[in-house]
């Protein structure tokens, strides 16, 4: 049976990975995978992390099963984290199942909805995260696009995603990026997000939110307003919430799906459905990176010492685009990529053609993903003047 089956290509951003692991350059450098990189390119475990996972490690008696919804300590913890001061308007239809990451929640929510109904279709931005279309799709659902990027600008299509959303039958399914878009880091103003939620209201659509980067934007309670505005006044809502950025928990798997209903029964009969879905699926959800994300939220101390180190993975990434910003201007006159320095999160579109950025591989050993994505968190004061000069060699740039 197995001869049957083809090879697929490599996942893009995964394969971009392991191309960077294997070449022996000593200049190269890696603006591909989102993971968030130190001053000195390292990803640390925050010290936070380190103490917590302490505190779990003495405390555990135990390595039995603790439940396919999860730990109950962080379902709850992220639920008043993401859903902020509006946790207790909506607490009484919110149920929250943790996710195998954030990827886990979007498929399981993908998979809720399509047991909800056969028909469901969902949107996406155009583009969107690369692996947003195998998830979703891969539930069965129907997947289309709605305009999102403006090349031309670096901002949003703003007018033609609301005039695309206000053709959509009631019931679809909306993904949406809470914030840092992933991979344009052009975001919806609050303004934007008012105009947004008139739509979904009028035409029923079902919001479907992506909160990867909560805290790596504006702040913590800034980057998820999309969420805490639409949360109390639409009937149903989706979340999927992923740790890995904001608390470095990437190998951890950790995230959490938020299941808003029209009414606590409604919402009971969907978490029992979504834990179902766990059990097919994966049985039950790793427990470290939980458990660790549960013992940080619960404590003042903690608590305060990751908004301390959240804030400075931040500002590290909001210097990043800065000074990424007057450096190409320096070395690429004839470009403008100010457009950087105004969108947030780890990643932006440099706007650059498959062709020069193949050349940056080839010839300088700059690795970012074919449509020009790169992490800003890849840059450093080792790298950023190689990087920047790759880029102008490449796009035959003459320096100011
Ligand atoms: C990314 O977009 O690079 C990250 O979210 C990592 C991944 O799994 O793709």
């Amino acid at each position: 049976m197995l001869e049957r089956l083809e090879r697929v290509p490599v996942d893009p951003i995964l394969g971009l990975m392991a191309a960077f692991r294997a070449d022996a350059d000593p200049h190269k450098v890696d603006l591909g995978v989102g993971v968030y990189r130190d001053a000195q390119g390292n990803t640390p475990v925050l010290d936070c992390v380190r103490h917590a996972e302490r505190t779990v490690l003495a405390g555990q008696s135990s390595k039995t099963y603790v439940a396919a919804g999860g730990n109950a300590q962080f379902n709850q913890a992220m639920e008043r984290l993401v859903f902020g001061p509006t946790h207790a308007q909506v607490s009484e239809r919110l149920r929250t199942i943790q996710g195998v990451g954030g990827c886990g929640a979007l498929r399981v929510g993908a998979e809720l909805m399509r047991a909800a109904s056969r028909d469901t279709v969902v949107y996406v931005s155009t583009p969107t995260w690369a692996n947003h279309v195998p998830l979703l799709s891969g539930s069965g659902m129907r997947l289309e696009r709605y305009p999102y990027y403006d090349p031309a600008t670096g901002g949003i299509r703003f007018a033609e995603m609301l005039t695309a959303l206000d053709a959509l039958p009631a019931g679809t399914l909306v993904l949406l990026h809470a914030s840092c878009h992933n991979p344009t880091g052009a975001d919806l103003s609050e303004a934007q997000w008012r105009s947004l939620l008139e739509v979904v209201k009028r035409r029923r659509l079902t919001p479907f939110i992506d909160i990867a980067y909560q805290g790596l934007g504006t702040d913590p309670d800034a980057d998820a307003f999309g969420i805490r505005l639409f949360a109390p006044e639409v009937p149903e809502l989706l979340v999927a919430a992923s740790c890995s950025k904001n608390f470095g928990l990437y190998r951890e798997r950790t995230g959490a799906l938020h299941i808003l209903g029209e009414s606590a029964q409604a919402a009971d009969a969907a978490l029992s459905q979504a834990v179902r879905i766990a059990r097919t699926l994966y049985s039950m959800p790793p427990d470290h990176g939980a458990a660790i994300v549960a013992t940080i939220l619960a404590d003042s101390t903690l608590s305060a010492s990751w908004l301390g180190e959240l804030g400075a993975m931040r500002a590290r990434l909001a210097g990043l685009r800065q000074e990424l910003v007057a450096r190409l201007r320096a070395a690429c006159p004839q470009r403008d990529f100010s457009f950087i320095g105004a969108q947030h999160g780890m990643f932006s579109f440099l706007g650059i053609s498959v062709e020069e950025i193949r050349s940056l591989r080839a010839r300088h050993h700059v690795y970012m993903t074919e449509d020009s994505r790169i992490n800003i968190a890849g840059l450093r004061a080792a790298n950023i003047d190689y990087f920047v000069r790759s880029v102008a060699e490449v796009l035959g740039a003459r320096a100011a």
